[in-house]
């Protein structure tokens, strides 16, 4: 996998090469301030399912983990013109550095250097990833839609979740299972395993933005409460009859005092509890789904990934 996900680097870095020098820079900016490789690490893992030890992975299993990982880095410079963010994987964001149109057409560029990758391992594939960018798009456009609004459903929260994070991670997932030509049953417990996994891993990316340091993340701590983006936490939080008062203190932009104010009320509140509760439901669901593929190479990866995402919401648990 190591060998792999290096090939995935050097393919990353080429993919964003263009005449012009600036525009290489600018796309190729994120990608050299790293990030965990997630997708494209579900993509290579799920591809070996068809193997019983580790093999290295096939050019076009290679491909279709780096269109997934531009698609992220994509929405990533949408995202953080979106949130207002200065920090992303510890270095400047792009729309910092350049300014949120320069940010939102790079962007742009990385989607569309994903589409032709993906449009290179045929059309199951392209209309995957098309799709996908598209449930993206649904997902960030209902999270919008609810900022600042304190009486958000987590029917409609799970729903975005479901949109802008575990549509990729599940098509990560199935990419690399398509590629390497699985059994559809195999390519659905694929899916089915991404899908639970990507649930999980926003439901926890939300509550470390609650509890966690800027440090720590590489990207700021508790935006998404200046930004009016009540997450699962604060959901719970602010159903529960022991916050009351904190419903007064939303529902508009925050100051950095207001702000700390809120966070140790959700800290100090059940819904941080009750919101790992459900990831750990996810995680759990993520694990069970691949118990078909018992023996395989995919299940020893992406069962570690999900028995590591256990131990993390453990640690959590214990903060
Ligand atoms: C960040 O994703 C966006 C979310 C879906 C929470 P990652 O946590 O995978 O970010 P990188 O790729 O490691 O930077
Ligand atoms: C994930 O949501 C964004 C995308 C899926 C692009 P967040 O807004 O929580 O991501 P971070 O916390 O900024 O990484
Ligand atoms: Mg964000
Ligand atoms: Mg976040």
């Amino acid at each position: 996998m190591e060998r792999d996900l290096q090939r995935v680097e050097e393919q990353l870095a080429s993919s964003v090469l263009v005449t012009d020098p600036y525009l290489s820079e600018i796309a190729g900016h994120l990608i050299a301030a790293g990030g965990k490789r997630v997708r494209p690490g579900f993509a290579i893992a799920a591809a070996s399912a068809a193997n019983n030890s580790p093999i290295a992975a096939t050019p076009e299993v290679i491909s279709g983990a780096v269109s997934v990982e531009l698609v992220h880095i994509g929405s990533l410079y949408h995202d953080d013109v979106m949130d207002d963010a200065e920090v992303r994987r510890t270095v400047d964001s792009v729309n910092a550095r350049w300014g949120n149109l320069t940010a939102i057409l790079a962007g742009d560029f990385l989607l569309a250097r994903a589409s032709e990758l993906a449009a290179s391992l045929g059309t199951e594939v392209a209309g995957l990833l098309a799709s996908t960018i598209a449930r993206l798009c649904e997902g960030q456009i209902l999270e919008l839609k609810d900022l600042f609004n304190v009486e958000r459903s987590e029917e409609l929260y799970l729903e975005s979740v479901d949109g802008k994070t575990a549509s990729l991670l599940a098509t990560a997932c199935r990419i690399g299972g398509i590629v390497a030509e699985l059994e559809r049953d195999q390519i659905e417990t694929l899916t089915v395993f991404g899908h639970a996994y990507g649930m999980a891993f926003q439901i926890v990316d939300d509550i470390l933005d609650i509890i966690a340091t800027a440090d720590q993340l590489g990207k700021p701590a508790g935006n998404d409460l200046i930004e009016g983006c009540y997450t699962l936490p604060v959901i719970r939080t602010l159903q529960s009859d022991q916050c009351t008062d904190l419903a007064h203190l939303l529902g508009e932009p925050l100051d950095t005092s207001t702000r700390d104010k809120v966070r140790d009320i959700v800290r100090a509140g059940p819904g941080i509890a009750s919101a790992l509760d459900d990831a750990r439901r996810f995680a759990n669901q993520a694990s069970a789904a691949i118990e078909p593929l018992q023996g395989t190479q995919a299940h020893t990866a992406l069962g570690t990934a999900a028995a590591h995402l256990l131990d993390q919401l453990h640690t959590v648990d214990t903060v």
